[in-house]
Order: structure tokens, then sequence, then C-alpha cells
């Protein structure tokens, strides 16, 4: 049931924090500050030698972004590969690694196959997944469940943020396993889970200013999406949202990779997305921002109130609540999704069912 909204994606951006909220509440515990994994999920991180993630599209940059916690606050080296490309890569599957599956659906023929493919070698299998009952789900030896609640638009809006909600719990778990983290350094991470979804419910007040900027990117026959560390991944599931919504072709790239080539592509016509919170990272993207602007290409920065103030020329800004830099990832993911959203709408397609898209891809 849509309930008030127009498409199921507009309520499901919605519903974010309330379901981020819910997942956490299955991995923190509010009142120590700690992690609890749920129970039959309590894995052991300490004895590991590698984490290989694989998934597919708005999944695998969850996965992405993931990597950065793991290898941060864990020291857990990270392997990651698109799911239909896991096996081609022949990688060697060491014994001492957790094969790590992240699906909404849990019905993914490319991320099925690497589970059957890693557990044929031996390796243990855990799996993020929303549908708790899949076969993904069924298969895997360790399931971290995410609280997402059914998701029926086809564009991936609430099971992508509550798979970083859990994976991100996951890594501060790993961290204490690993003797990485104190309990402090824990306590610290939690407490920024915990303001997720405030912050989240806050981000989503943009949207009548992301409303307006829809009408020049609904005109856009090509969109570049730029960030560095975390919020690369993000500009990653930008361009994929506006993609398969609006059928505007959109790129994401690395911000110090754009004068490496698609700097090309910049005009006066091209919007680029910058997602750039005010943090270590800040000053280079800037610079890479001042090369995009230099050639007439409209800027639209995505940053906080300090980061706003250190913008320079930009043809929008969207200023969204200061958060940890650990949580960034959750609350960027909010205005790229409304902006894919309301240009779709804006355009006229259909937004819940995208054309040549379903909802779960079961053939490889
Ligand atoms: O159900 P899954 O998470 O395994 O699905 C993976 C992808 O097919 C999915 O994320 C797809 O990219 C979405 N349509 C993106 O919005």
């Amino acid at each position: 049931d849509k309930g008030a909204y127009r498409h199921f994606m507009a309520k499901e951006i919605a519903e974010q924090p309330e379901v981020v909220g819910h997942s956490l509440t299955r991995y923190v515990d509010m009142t120590t500050g700690r992690v609890r994994l749920p129970q039959g999920a309590d894995f052991d991180f300490s004895r590991l030698d590698r984490l290989a993630i694989s998934a597919c599209g708005t999944a695998f940059y969850a996965g992405l972004v993931a990597r950065y916690w793991f290898e941060r606050f864990a020291h857990l080296p990270v392997d990651i590969d698109i799911a239909s490309e896991f096996r081609y890569r022949e990688p060697p599957l060491a014994a001492g690694s957790l094969a790590l599956l992240i699906s909404q659906s849990g019905e993914t023929a490319d991320t099925l196959a690497t589970l059957r493919h890693c557990k044929a070698k031996g390796m243990k299998i855990g799996a993020v997944v929303n549908v708790p009952t899949s076969t993904i789900a069924r298969e895997a030896d360790v399931v971290f469940p995410t609280v997402a609640g059914v998701e029926v638009g086809v564009a991936s809006t609430k099971a992508f943020t509550c798979q970083l909600a859990v994976l991100a719990a996951l890594a501060v778990k790993a961290g204490r396993d690993r003797n990485v983290l104190s309990e402090e350094d824990e306590q610290k991470l939690v407490s920024s889970l915990i303001e997720l979804p405030r912050l989240m419910a806050e981000t989503l007040h943009l949207e009548g200013e992301i409303e307006k900027l829809a009408q020049t990117f609904a005109k856009a026959q090509d969109v570049l999406y730029l960030g560095r560390g975390t919020s690369f991944p993000i500009a990653l599931e930008g361009a994929l949202k506006l993609k398969e919504i609006s059928y505007i072709h959109a790129e994401g790239y690395a911000a110090g990779e754009l004068k490496h080539g698609p700097i090309a592509l910049v005009d006066e016509t091209v919007p680029v997305v910058v997602l750039a919170p005010f943090d270590p990272l800040f000053e280079k993207t800037a610079s890479n921002m001042q090369e995009v602007a230099a050639r007439g290409g409209k800027i639209v920065l995505v940053t906080d109130a300090e980061g706003a103030k250190h913008a320079g020329d930009v043809f929008a800004t969207l200023v969204v609540p200061t958060a940890y830099a650990f949580v960034n990832p959750l609350i960027y993911a909010i205005p790229i999704q409304l902006l894919a959203y309301h240009t779709a709408v804006f355009m006229g397609t259909d937004v819940d069912q995208p054309r040549n898209l379903a909802k779960s891809v079961t053939v490889e």
C-alpha cells in the first residue's frame, strides 16, 4: 500500500529513518552503546584473514562502502567483486576468509551462484539479506538480516541504507573482535549510529529544494557524480539511481579520477553532483570541483554547513546535517535518491517499474 504517496519509491525513501532504526536495534544495544549481533548471527571476526564481499547493483555499492569501514575499523583486508564476475577472476579462496553476500531479495542469480561456488570451495558464508525466507538466506551459514520491510520500487532505496546500517555495525563488531577498537571507540561509533534516524529524517527536509533542481536535471543528457572515500560509492549509487528511473545517462567517478578522462565530457549542459562532507578529503574534492567549474559544468554540491561555507562558485548547494564522518554515506544517500526520484517524476517515467528492469534478477 502506497498510503498517501504517489509512488512506492517515495514512500520507501521517506521510511528510511524508521527502518534504519529498526535494523539498528537488531545490532546495537541502545543502553550500553555496544554492538550486539542478532541471535544466531553472533559471528566472531577475530580469526579471519580476509573478507570476500560479492553483490550486484546497489547492494554491491553498499559493499564498496563497507570495505572502507572493515579495513579502517577492523584492519580486515577486503576483496570485493561484482557477483557476476567473481567466479571468472578465479580468486584463490583462503580457508580463513568469510564470503559475505549482500542482497535485498536474496534471490539474485549471480549472487546465489557466487554463494554456491564459495560454499563448494569450503568457505564459510555470511549473507546480509532483507528477505528472511529467500534462497540466499536459507543457504548461508550466518544470516545478518536487514529490517527494511518489503521493498516494492525496482530502484532500491531503503534496502540500501539498511544494508549500510547493518554493515556498519558488523564493521564495528569486527573492530572489537580484532582489538583494533577500544570500548570507548566502539561507543563513539555506536552513538553515531544511534543518531542516524534523526539525522536522516532531517535530511529528508531537503525534498522541496531537490524537487526544484530536478527540473534542471530533467533537461540534461549526461550527469556526473563525484565523491572521494566513502562518498565515492554513493556517487556510483547516485548515477545508477538516475539512470534506472529517469533514463538519463549518468556516471559516478572517484573525484580524483575526473582529470584522467571524464572531464572531457564537461560543458555548460552537464550537471555535476559533488558529494563532499567537510572532512579531511574536502579540500581535494573542492579543487576537483573547481576544475569542473572552470569548464562551465553546473555543480550541485551536497555538503554540510561547514562545507557550504567553503563551497566557492557552484550552481546549487544542498546542505545536509553535520554528522560523524562514519555515518555520512547513509545521509548522503538520501539527496541522491530524491534527486533521481523527482527528475523521473518530472519526466513522467514509470518510477516504480522502470522499463527493461525487474525487481529481482533471477537469471545470470
Ligand atoms: O536483490 P538484490 O539486492 O540482490 O538486487 C541486486 C540488484 O539487482 C539491485 O540492487 C538493482 O541494482 C537495483 N535495481 C538498484 O536500484
